[in-house]
């Protein structure tokens, strides 16, 4: 063999090829186990042939490594050229949803009561009327017994009119102790407009044990207000009626855009109302056979999408019920 040639041929072998097969092929041929060039390394004798030989392979290898790099970078260049990929072009804009305002809403309310050791319920939206009326303490004349205040199923079903069912479930799936907030659909023939709609949402909270008082009352709504709205919020109580709840209260929360002082949202009163509550009637105690001489509780309701309203500050209620997401997206 002679190394001068070997070592000519090689390195045009290597630098004529084309690309890495062909490289490849150039390495097995010049370089591989069963090339000249190892089987005349394998049959050196003498130190002078071996370092010659040795430096040759060396030589060739480096050569190889060389154009190895070369061949890669070129397909590089090739297949990025191929591709082009212009890093300037604006890229796609992907929609990322969010929560429903009223969505929201609730589950802050969820959370300021779960903080407050309450249970959460979810409860039946076609209710009997001896749940949504009858064990509730409604009179016979209540108005909101009228087909024209509620959609009726038949003489004994009807869409809930309200969350305090709940109140009545609770009280009849187990003993008191008791705290409770159940949220939900609710549903009144009222006609739509700015702040009605025939459905809408509550949250109803109920509290039975020893010794609980209007205090107690007090300074949950203003926990729970204050979670909600802010820190600074107040709480007071207006004495109204209710069938259920004996005395019974409307709560109001004072304004947070004014601080109070009078502004259009609160129509210049500092006050914000914040539906009903009380403390709970013996009539439903007895109804459920709870003796109201051992328990005492008390009960609240809310609109959420009212509670919604005042802490986006939107005017309106359909637009939450109407999936508009040029609104939605605001919030
Ligand atoms: N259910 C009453 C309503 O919808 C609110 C309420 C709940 C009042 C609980 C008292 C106690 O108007």
């Amino acid at each position: 063999m002679d190394p001068k040639a070997l070592e000519t041929e090689a390195q045009s072998a290597i630098a004529g090829a084309e690309n890495l097969t062909e490289l490849d092929e150039a390495r097995v041929r010049y370089l591989g186990r069963k090339s000249e060039l190892a089987q005349a390394l394998r049959a050196v004798r003498d130190r002078e042939t071996g370092m010659t030989l040795n430096a040759l392979r060396d030589r060739l290898e480096g050569q190889l490594a060389q154009r190895r790099a070369e061949l890669e970078r070129a397909e590089l260049d090739q297949r990025l050229a191929g591709d082009e990929v212009d890093v300037t072009w604006p890229g796609d804009q992907f929609p990322v949803g969010h929560l429903h305002p009223i969505t929201q809403t609730r589950r802050q309310i969820e959370d300021a009561f779960l903080g407050l050791g309450y249970e959460i319920r979810d409860d039946r939206e076609v209710e009997t009327t001896e749940l949504n009326f009858d064990k509730l303490a409604f009179d016979e004349w209540h108005p909101a017994r009228s087909p024209r205040a509620t959609f009726f199923f038949d003489e004994d079903h009807v869409l809930r009119t309200e969350t305090s069912p709940s109140q009545i479930h609770a009280l009849l799936e187990r003993e008191p102790p008791i705290y409770m907030v159940s949220i939900g659909r609710v549903y009144r023939r009222d006609d739509i407009d700015a702040t009605h709609y025939p459905i809408f949402l509550q949250f109803e909270g109920l509290a039975v044990d020893r010794h609980i008082t209007l205090a107690d009352l007090k300074g949950t709504l203003l926990y729970v207000m204050r979670a909600i709205f802010g820190p600074e919020r107040r709480v007071r109580f207006r004495t109204h009626y209710f069938p259920f709840t004996e005395p019974s209260i409307e709560p109001d929360v004072s304004c947070g855009i004014c601080g109070g002082a009078g502004c259009r949202t609160c129509r210049y009163s500092g006050w914000l109302e914040m539906g009903g509550a009380g403390m709970v009637d013996p009539r439903v105690f007895e109804n459920v056979g709870v003796d109201p001489e051992a328990w005492s509780g008390f009960a609240f309701g809310c609109g959420i999408e009212r509670v919604a309203q005042l802490h986006y500050d939107f005017p309106d209620i359909r637009p939450l019920w109407e999936g508009d997401l040029r609104v939605l997206t605001q919030f």
